[in-house]
């Protein structure tokens, strides 16, 4: 039954893997790699798509979600701000394995980032949540990360009387569980990191990749990696077995590994995660659900042996890393890598 499921999951790798060389054939013949295709002209077909230049929020409700994300009063002991653990200038995650939450409590699973949120469809590490909101609903009460009650944070944000009257500009209730939310979200929206130079090759910029990084991007297609990673958030819309061609260190709990999502019907033996973004990813070291591995030419090892039962070369490796480092973009026009708040 279980080897059925992998052999299964496996064919399907290893057609995906095989019809790619005829996208990047098609590719070739579009002229992508001779730089035959005009400064300006976008390139088409691929898999992945440019974050949009532009996004379009209200910026009063914006302002008042930047300023929640910041306010320690949404936490149960008034310690702990959801940037925190979210950083814009640390890649909208925080850099540990494992953050502090209150109490010192740890979270089972690494922190993942806030950027481009708004660009995924499923969210968490096990893809519980398919809405912004939905994953606000939660996240005041998680007790490993706000450890608060709706009652008491609303009661002390109602208190403040320069806060409590801007709400009601904008919300007819003024300060509720939902207009809080809705503000977050809103926030959240606007998190958007457009320009990486591989977004501004897409666009027809030949020259935004290096040779190596456009060989990289080449590989990531052939290997199939881009089966799973892709999309505007090149991933962050599936769900997939970490582990499909043997056990990784890091999935050694099998279905019971923290942070897995539990009966997908995907693997019955594997842990089951949502496919993670990689936008941004030379930013949000360490990666894995656990934040075991601390780069990412270790990372792309691991997913290229695991995920699709192949060794690759040193080569290969430090290419798709340059293409990985391609995905870094903009927050406020400035490269993610020099933003400071
Ligand atoms: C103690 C650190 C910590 C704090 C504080 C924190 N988060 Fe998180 N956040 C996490 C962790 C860990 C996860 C992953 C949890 C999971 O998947 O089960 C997460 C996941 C998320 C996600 C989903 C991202 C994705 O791509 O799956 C969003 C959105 C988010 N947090 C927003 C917030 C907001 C808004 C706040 C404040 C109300 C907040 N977080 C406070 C650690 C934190
Ligand atoms: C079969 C689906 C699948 C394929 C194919 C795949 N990945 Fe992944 N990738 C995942 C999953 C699932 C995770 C999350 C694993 C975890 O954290 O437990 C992941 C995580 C990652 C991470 C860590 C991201 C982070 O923020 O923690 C990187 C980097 C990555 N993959 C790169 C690649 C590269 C490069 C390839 C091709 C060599 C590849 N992946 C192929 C499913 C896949």
């Amino acid at each position: 039954m279980t080897d059925d499921i992998r052999i299964r999951r496996a064919g399907r790798g290893c057609r995906k893997a095989g019809r790619l060389p005829i996208v990047a054939l098609a590719f070739l013949l579009a002229g992508g790699v001779t730089g035959a295709h005009a400064q300006g002209t976008p390139l088409s077909g691929e898999p992945i798509t440019p974050v949009p230049l532009d996004v379009v929020t209200d910026p009063a409700r914006v302002s008042l979600g930047q300023r929640l994300f910041s306010d320690t009063r949404l936490s149960g002991d008034n310690s702990i701000s959801c940037s925190s653990c979210h950083m814009i200038a640390r890649g909208g995650a925080d850099g540990l394995r494992l953050s502090r939450g209150p109490q010192n409590r740890v979270p089972p699973t690494n922190t993942p980032t806030i950027l481009n949120v708004s660009l995924s469809a499923l969210l968490n590490w096990n893809g519980r949540n398919r809405s912004l909101t939905g994953q606000l609903r939660e996240v005041v009460t998680n007790p490993h990360i706000m450890d608060g009650e709706w009652p008491t944070v609303l009661a002390r944000l109602r208190a403040d009387t320069a806060l409590a009257a801007e709400f009601r500009g904008l919300y007819p209730d003024g300060i509720t569980q939902d207009s809080v939310i809705d503000a977050l979200a809103e926030y959240e929206r606007s998190l958007l990191t457009p320009n990486a130079p591989f977004d501004r090759y897409l666009r027809g910029e030949a020259d935004a990749l290096s040779p190596e990084a456009k060989a990289g991007y080449e590989l990531f297609k052939f290997y199939g990696c881009v089966s799973c990673h892709q999309g505007v958030n090149v991933g962050g819309n599936m769900l997939q077995a970490f582990g499909i061609f043997g056990s990784p260190a890091a999935a050694e709990g099998g279905p019971d590994t923290p942070g897995a999502a539990r009966d997908t019907g995907i693997s019955p033996s594997e842990p089951v995660f949502r496919v993670p973004s990689l936008r941004n990813v030379a930013q949000t070291a360490p990666y894995f659900h656990n934040g075991s591995v601390q780069t990412l030419p270790e990372a792309i090892d691991i997913m290229a042996n695991y995920q699709l039962g192949r060794s690759i070369t040193p080569d290969d490796i430090a290419q798709i890393e340059a293409f990985l480092n391609s995905l870094t973009g903009e927050y406020q026009g400035i490269p993610l890598g020099d933003y400071q708040p």
